[in-house]
């Protein structure tokens, strides 16, 4: 696992409930995709204040091309807006995002804006915002697993020297620290292929609140309530310190 020495806090989001609100307002599910897309301005901008300095934000999954080619279409449209309308604003204030998952898969047009956003923002010292399209965290483990497997072929490497670090460095994250805390959107209770490797100390919330429900005041509530948390990582806290929420029973 990643040992982080700075202060640094990770929180990623499952924006997820987007259909649902957009039905139950009596809308099409790609209103609720614009909806969505808007929420995510208020979000970033509220980071830093926060004590956010790295925001990973599920958008699009390597499962969610299975829907229907007009929601598709319409997805990426919204990315593709939302890349233009705002790569000048994320420059202006400092937030250096990255693209993680396959790309090959995404209309070339939106991939060329991704490449420029990134390009655009690589001397951003502020807010680290990672934007998760045609990610699947199992796909990026197989990549990294064939990426090892040629440097074992060439020789370069030997399977000893296969470890957690190397694994680290071979992922689409390899850049960033272990997310602290994973929230997820719409009251749905999985992860849905969402940084498996990356996540095993990370802390969970799952309000039940639509993503284009969920306000700068609802993030402040859970960064709140995550930092009363008392994280282990399979050690032990001294005694007289451990405020765990076990009492029933315990
Ligand atoms: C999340 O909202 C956005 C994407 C997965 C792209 P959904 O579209 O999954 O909304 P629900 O879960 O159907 O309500
Ligand atoms: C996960 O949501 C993916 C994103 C939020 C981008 P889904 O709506 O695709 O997940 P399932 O199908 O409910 O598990
Ligand atoms: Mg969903």
């Amino acid at each position: 696992m990643k040992h982080v020495t700075s202060p640094t806090l990770h929180v990623g989001i499952i924006m997820d409930g987007n259909g649902r609100w957009a039905k139950a307002q009596g809308l099409a599910r790609i209103s609720g995709h614009t909806q969505g897309a808007r929420r995510v301005t208020d979000i970033v901008r509220a980071c830093p204040d926060l004590g956010i300095s790295h925001l990973t934000l599920f958008a699009f999954s390597t499962e969610n091309w299975q829907r229907p080619v007009s929601e598709v279409e319409g997805l990426m449209r919204i990315f593709q807006q939302y890349i233009q309308r705002k790569m000048a604003g994320l420059r202006k204030h400092g937030v250096r995002v990255r693209f993680i998952g396959m790309r090959h898969r995404v209309p070339q047009n939106l991939r060329d804006l991704m490449e420029e956003l990134e390009a655009q923002t690589r001397d951003c010292r502020g807010l680290n915002l990672t934007i998760a399209i045609d990610y699947g965290s199992r796909d990026e483990m197989a990549r990294a697993a064939q990426e090892i497997a040629g440097r074992v072929v060439s020789g370069e490497i030997s399977p000893a020297d296969i470890d957690e670090s190397m694994m680290d460095r071979s992922l689409d994250t390899r850049e960033l620290p272990d997310p602290d805390f994973i929230i997820r959107t719409s009251g749905e209770l999985r992860l849905s292929n969402f940084l498996l490797w990356q996540s095993v100390y990370s802390e969970y919330s799952f309000p039940k609140i639509s993503w284009p429900d969920f306000t700068v005041e609802d993030l402040r509530r859970e960064v709140a309530d995550f930092a009363g948390r008392n994280r282990r990582f399979g050690a032990v806290t001294p005694a007289g310190l451990d405020t765990s929420p076990l009492t029933a029973r315990g």
